[in-house]
């Protein structure tokens, strides 16, 4: 089949196919393409669900279920710095709810949200493995320790 490699949409719906088709005979191919398509991909777009489900010979309805029980599938494409915060029990009992409701007041954003000018995004996740220094943050993909809310304001000024 030739693709319209001048439609981004075409070009996007080729490779989830291709990604799709590759990983398809795994045992429970349908999280590994998910995580696949994310990171080549940067989100898993509705599109991208319907493509999935097509290959896997899965209803749509199926596909989409997972893709929004699991926090770590990204519905739409991220801002140029995507900063997560732990909100996990270790580094929840040295402030990371508080560091959570600081970014949000200074930001406008909620968890899972991108602004509106497409320069961050904010997610939440459960433990980046750097428990014994808390509260830890990720700053795309850079991960940081024992952050206060003065010097996450600092990281993120300079990341973004
Ligand atoms: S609980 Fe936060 S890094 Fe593990």
């Amino acid at each position: 089949m030739t693709i319209d490699t001048t439609n981004p949409a075409a070009v996007r719906t080729a490779r989830v196919r291709e990604i799709a088709s590759e990983l398809r005979e795994l045992r429970g191919a349908l999280l590994p393409i998910l995580h696949a398509v994310q990171a080549d991909l940067g989100h898993v777009d509705q599109v991208d669900v319907a493509v999935i489900a097509d290959v896997l010979n899965l209803s749509v309805a199926e596909v989409h279920g997972v893709v929004t029980f699991y926090k770590d599938f990204r519905r739409e494409p991220a801002g140029r710095t995507t900063l997560r915060i732990c909100q996990a029990e270790a580094c929840q009992a040295v402030g990371a709810e508080a560091l959570g409701e600081h970014v949000k007041r200074r930001t406008g954003l909620s968890f899972g949200k991108t602004s509106v000018d497409g320069r961050l995004t904010l997610e939440e996740v459960f433990c980046l493995g750097n428990c014994a220094l808390g509260p830890a943050v990720q700053v795309n993909g850079k991960l940081h320790g024992k952050v206060s809310p003065a010097r996450l304001d600092a990281i993120v000024g300079e990341a973004r």
